[in-house]
């Protein structure tokens, strides 16, 4: 069994601070990396970002700062973002370092090598803000401009000598891959408009630009830089030392297990990339998802329309796991959604101090106060024990394979239902009313405690710090946490300590409460 697992986000432009779309797609990222994680996997976990292009050179010439220099303190922002959303990324990786250039100058060689690439003349459309070339039939008229239709953002003419990739030649062996390999774009909603896409016929694909000077030079002829979409997509292969394909590295990450996107940049990764790599002769990652977006009213947060929400701000205000949890919660995975902060109040309320902290701190109390402080020794499950636990042993294989799939919203539901049908169980079995059954009232406490664990093993990729607080009642360290234990009935020893612990989230006065 391969058990080794690479998972990778965008490489963000360092054009401007990240916001909270950004913060999204890493920490989604960073919940499949911890699943893979504590279900066995060596995990790789790839984030970084993506500094070449006129984008950025344009950016850095509007704050009359030096372009690398530019690039460097807004990275940095990044890069500390990552540390702030609690991030278990393995790399982090700049396009303007070594390692990267020379991979990139490397696959160019190679796509020559092969004649995938040839010297011409584009006249067209292209927007710098998505650096993104778009066709006559893309674009249309706003306010005295054009603008690309489906991004809204300004388009200009372009008339120059440019490097050519026979993107047209692909054409067939895509459409083939996306047959053979039916969850290679996933979700299944977003396949259908990339087929179309490159069924209407694809074009050869301009990649490199000759009026700038910003970027990684084509080898052999340094008046043309390569295009900014071919530079940042081998991000993917650099961080495995590629063009080294025999270290230990590439071998055990490559191909990617996902790379996971928003659905701004699915063509990118799901036509480009893919033919770059069959024109090179490297293997396809198994699978890029593009996910929605989240909006700010009715559109799209972004930068370039300045709606954006600060995440350091609401981590500041509320919290990081909340935001965590409620990103992951409410933004109905592989669809768009609207965040506000009053739905986010509700979830920690709810969700959080309620339905989670709350359980955990009654059943510590309660044995604290009936058991003697200690993990009950003399029990026996009865039917309506075994039925909440066993949900757990019976479902972990589906776990596992709603996780491949990338079905969130699943393994949420799991965990929504799981605490409420505990806080259920342990009113009805009113385990106060059992002072005089001692076998009894140690098997009600053992099996929430039990049930307690297995649920904030099943957090911790969600909000791992908060789970983590909670385990400190059983002293179990995030090292011990292993997925594969929740079907184990019987995990909590006898006669271990129960630790107090602080309140896992305050609950948020709401002023119409
Ligand atoms: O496109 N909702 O970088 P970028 C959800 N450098 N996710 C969002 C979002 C939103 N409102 N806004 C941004 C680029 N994102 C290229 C990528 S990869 C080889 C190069 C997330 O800074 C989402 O993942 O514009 C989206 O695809 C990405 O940020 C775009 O970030
Ligand atoms: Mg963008």
């Amino acid at each position: 069994m391969d058990k080794n697992f690479y998972i990778t986000t965008p490489i963000y432009y360092p054009s401007a601070k990240p916001h909270m779309g950004h913060a999204y797609s890493s920490i989604i990222a960073d919940f499949f990396a911890r699943f893979k994680r504590i279900d066995g996997f060596n995990v790789s976990f790839l984030t970084g970002t993506d500094e070449h292009g006129l984008k950025i050179q344009r950016a850095a010439e509007k704050k009359s700062i030096n372009t690398l220099k530019f690039c460097d303190e807004i990275s940095e922002t990044f890069r500390n973002l990552s540390k702030t959303l609690n991030l278990t990324n393995t790399d982090f990786i700049r396009t303007t370092e070594k390692r990267h250039k020379d991979s990139v100058q490397n696959l160019w060689k190679e796509l020559e090598k092969n004649n995938d690439i040839y010297l011409s003349k584009y006249s067209g459309w292209y927007s710098v803000s998505d650096e993104a070339f778009y066709a006559d039939d893309e674009v249309e008229d706003f306010e005295g401009k054009k603008q690309a239709i489906s991004s809204k953002s300004q388009v200009e003419w372009m008339d120059e000598e440019s490097y050519f990739f026979r993107l047209s030649k692909w054409q067939n062996h895509l459409l083939d891959h996306y047959n053979k390999n039916p969850e290679f774009i996933s979700p299944p909603s977003r396949k259908n408009e990339v087929i179309s896409f490159v069924k209407s016929g694809l074009k050869d694909l301009s990649v490199s630009r000759k009026s700038f000077s910003w970027g990684i030079k084509v080898p052999n002829n340094n008046d043309h830089i390569i295009y900014v979409w071919l530079d940042a997509l081998t991000n993917y292969i650099s961080a495995l030392n590629y063009p080294n394909t025999e270290n230990e590295i590439y071998k055990q990450f490559w191909p990617a297990d996902i790379h996971l996107i928003g659905k701004d940049i699915l063509r990118f990764h799901a036509v480009y990339w893919p033919a770059f790599l069959l024109a090179a002769k490297i293997p396809l990652p198994k699978r890029v998802y593009g996910h929605g977006w989240i909006l700010s009213g009715e559109e799209k947060m972004s930068k370039s329309k300045g709606n954006i929400l600060d995440p350091i701000k609401i981590i500041e205000k509320y919290g990081l796991d909340p935001l965590r949890y409620y990103l992951i919660k409410e933004v109905s995975f592989g669809n768009d959604g609207n965040i506000s902060q009053e739905r986010l109040e509700d979830c920690i309320n709810s969700d959080l101090a309620n339905n989670f902290g709350n359980l955990c701190q009654r059943v510590t109390a309660f044995a604290i106060k009936n058991c003697l402080g200690k993990v009950p020794d003399k029990i026996k499950f009865e039917d309506e024990d075994l039925k909440i636990l066993d949900k757990f042993k019976d479902n972990l294989n589906l776990i596992r394979q709603k996780i491949d799939n990338q079905d969130i919203n699943f393994y949420i539901d799991f965990i929504v239902n799981s605490l409420f049908e505990t806080n259920k169980y342990f009113n009805d079995q009113e385990p106060w009313k059992k002072k005089e059954e001692t076998i009894r009232l140690n098997t009600i406490v053992y099996t929430t405690l039990e049930i307690v664990r297995k649920i904030s093993y099943m957090l911790y990729p969600i909000i791992p710090q908060s789970s983590l607080n909670a385990l400190k009642i059983f002293d179990i360290k995030e090292d011990e946490i292993k997925f594969s234990s929740l079907e184990d009935h019987y995990y909590l020893k006898g006669k271990s300590m129960i630790n107090k612990i602080d309140i896992l989230f305050k609950k948020i006065e709401k002023e119409n409460d």
